[in-house]
This record gives C-alpha cells, structure tokens and sequence, in this order.
C-alpha cells in the first residue's frame, strides 16, 4: 500500500475526478476526509467504508475559510497529522471574453483560485508542525494552452500552476512538497454535455486518440502523493493524452 495511514483531504471528492481519487488512495490504505458541496460524497465515503477502507464526508465550501479551519482543527486534534491535500474542487462557467458576466469571472475565481488558496493556507500549519506534507491541487492543461469560451477558467488553472511553484520554494524546508497536476478532456459530469460530435473532433485532436477517464488523472494524484514523490515538487504533471506538448 502506497498511503499506508495517512490521512488524506480530497476536495471535491463526490464525483469525477475527486471520486476517483478518494477511492484510489483509500485501496492503497489512507483515510480519506471528502469536502464537496454535493451529498453524494456521503456515498462515496459509505462505499469505501463498506470496502474495508476509511473515509468521511463534510458537506462544506471550499470557499467557506471558517468552516475549512474548523474542520482541518478536528481532523489534526483527531489524527494528529494531516499528511496529503488534494485540492481538486473546481467549476467552470464558460462564456466568451465579450459575453462573460463579471458574477462568472467571480465565481470561477472564488472556487478554483481563492478555495485552492483557503484550503492549502490552512492546512500548512499542520504539515509543517509534522515536517511533512504533500499539496496536490487540479490545474488543467487549458491553464497552459487557454481555451475558447474560458477566459475565467484558464485564468485559476495557470493560477493553480503557480502558487504551487510558489508553495514550493515557500514550503520546501519544512518536508513539503506542493505540485500540480494539469489533466485534459476527461469524462466527467463537467465535460458531458460536449456533443457527441465535438467529442469526436476532440478525440481526433489527441494523439491517444481518447479522452481520459477519473483513473488516468487519479493515479497521477497518487504519485505525487505518495513517499515516491518525495523529490518531486514544483511541477505541474499534464495527463492529457500526449494533446500538449
Ligand atoms: N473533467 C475534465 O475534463 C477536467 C480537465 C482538466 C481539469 N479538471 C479539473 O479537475 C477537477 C475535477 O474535475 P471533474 O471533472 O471531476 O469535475 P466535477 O464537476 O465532476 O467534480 C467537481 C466536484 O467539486 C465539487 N465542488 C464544486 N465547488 C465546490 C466547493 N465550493 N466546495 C467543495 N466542493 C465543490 C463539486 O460538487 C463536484 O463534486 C476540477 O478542478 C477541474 O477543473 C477537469
């Protein structure tokens, strides 16, 4: 088991990509605390509980840093450590730059950008108390290559690329390690309602001739979660079927 007793908080971990990673690093032995807004993240905790594994769900917003604070207090004064963040709650509002509404930028900004930054802000503390810690946050390879109609969303993936650079060099002394993990097209409820023939075009525009499922992203979470990663840090990993390069 690659995360033999750790304690792991996965964001957005109801659905998708989030979903996947929980139940991966809960197979390879860590406890799983799951933040999203969506209650089915009380499903996917049952369903690893049910599996032998270890998890539990917290209805809270990622943007909400009260709520966040409290609850990183509980899960330390529980456990003792909290080993991994995976910052991997995120939304789109897609729009082009001259129709997108200043309340799409916000919202955009306020999840992807601000929550990665509430999350990570509060759980430092605790890793550099413990000397050890792994910060994984979701990028996106638009934030490295912009795409049509996301504006907003491009904006927090290059964001997310760079304040874990800067995690990097500010966190590095203390044993923490902070990268990125830029995923492409992946089916999920975010990417579905891509018509079918658009899909097809995007397909033909990868050089694996595919797009990835939640399981190809999460095992590159896991690599930069676990003790194999220990050298790695400031990197944004793109899993994206060969589409940038
Ligand atoms: N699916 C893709 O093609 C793709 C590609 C590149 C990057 N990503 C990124 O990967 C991450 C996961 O994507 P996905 O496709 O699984 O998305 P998804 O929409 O299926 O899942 C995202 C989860 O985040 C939760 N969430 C949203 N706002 C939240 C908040 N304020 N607080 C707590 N939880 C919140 C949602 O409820 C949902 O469960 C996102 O950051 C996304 O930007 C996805």
């Amino acid at each position: 088991m690659r995360l033999k007793d750790k304690i792991a908080i996965v964001t957005g971990g109801a659905r998708g990509i989030g979903q996947a990673v929980s139940e991966l690093f809960a197979r390879e032995g860590a406890t799983v605390i799951i933040i999203d807004l969506l209650a089915d993240g009380q499903a996917v905790a049952d369903k690893i509980n049910a599996a032998n594994g270890s998890a539990q769900y917290h209805n809270i917003s990622v943007t909400n840093k009260s709520a966040v604070e409290k609850l990183f207090s509980e899960i330390f004064a529980k456990y003792g450590t909290i080993d991994i963040l995976i910052n991997n709650a995120g939304i789109t509002r897609d729009r082009t730059l001259e129709k997108m509404s200043e309340t799409e930028w916000d919202a955009v900004i306020e999840v992807n950008l601000k929550g990665v930054f509430i999350c990570t802000q509060a759980v430092a503390g605790y890793m550099k108390n413990k000397k050890y810690g792994r910060i994984v946050s979701a990028a996106s390879n638009v934030g490295l290559r912009g795409n049509f109609g996301q504006t907003n969303y491009a904006a927090t993936k290059a964001g997310v690329i760079a304040m874990s650079k800067t995690w990097a060099i500010e966190l590095g002394k203390f044993g923490i390690t902070a990268n990125a993990i830029a995923p492409g097209f992946t089916m999920t409820e975010m990417v579905k309602e891509i018509p079918e023939a658009h899909l097809d075009q995007i397909k033909k525009s990868i050089p694996l001739q595919s797009v990835a499922q939640p399981i190809d992203i999460a095992y590159g979470y896991l690599y930069l979660a676990s003790d194999e990663a220990r050298y790695v840090s400031g990197i944004c990993l793109t899993i994206d079927g060969g589409a940038s390069r």
